[in-house]
């Protein structure tokens, strides 16, 4: 297994990956704007990339973007060893790491609880949803990178 950071070549794979796992998938050209403006990083097997996590920091504060374990992959310990690889990754200078998840994404708020993530707020009809006629919460959740980095 490799981690390594996203290149060009690797958009047709992640945005599959996103396309299946996500319900409202970020399109392309959010994901370009990621290799050039954020941190993007990749897990690939010999067969292909599997997993990817986008990330950006600022001083002392860092925001998870987005994180994604292609479904086949998902249950078997790879987003919680993706999400521990970015932490680890952090400057020494990040303090805190913030993120925003679906109020219905019960198995990622497991795996950040499990980081320490808390929740520290709600944003009202923060996402779109497969139906157009309907939004969702979502709760942003916040870290101490120095006690997640214990996990
Ligand atoms: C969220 C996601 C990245 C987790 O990756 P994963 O490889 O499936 O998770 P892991 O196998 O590493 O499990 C880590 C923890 O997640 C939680 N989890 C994983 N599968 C779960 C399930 N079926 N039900 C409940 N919790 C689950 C558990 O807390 C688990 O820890 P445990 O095994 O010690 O109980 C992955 O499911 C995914 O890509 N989901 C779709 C995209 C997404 O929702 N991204 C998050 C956006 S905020």
């Amino acid at each position: 297994m490799r981690f390594r950071s996203m290149q060009l070549g690797d958009l047709d794979m992640v945005v599959g990956i996103e396309n299946i796992v996500s319900p409202v998938p970020w399109p392309t050209n959010q994901f370009l704007d990621s290799i050039q403006n954020h941190h993007s990083k990749v897990l690939e097997y010999s067969s292909g990339i599997f997993g990817y996590a986008i990330y950006s920091y600022q001083s002392d504060q860092a925001e998870l973007l987005n994180i994604a374990i292609e479904p086949k992959s998902q249950g078997s310990g790879w987003g919680r060893r993706l999400l521990r690889l970015v932490i680890e990754g952090l400057p020494t200078e990040v303090k805190k790491l913030f993120l925003d998840v679906r109020v219905s994404n019960f198995r990622a708020i497991r795996l950040y609880h499990s980081f320490r993530f808390e929740q520290i707020g709600e944003r009202e009809s923060y996402y779109r949803t497969s139906n157009e006629a309907m939004r969702e919460n979502a709760l942003i959740m916040c870290c101490d990178v120095s006690d997640s980095r214990q996990i």
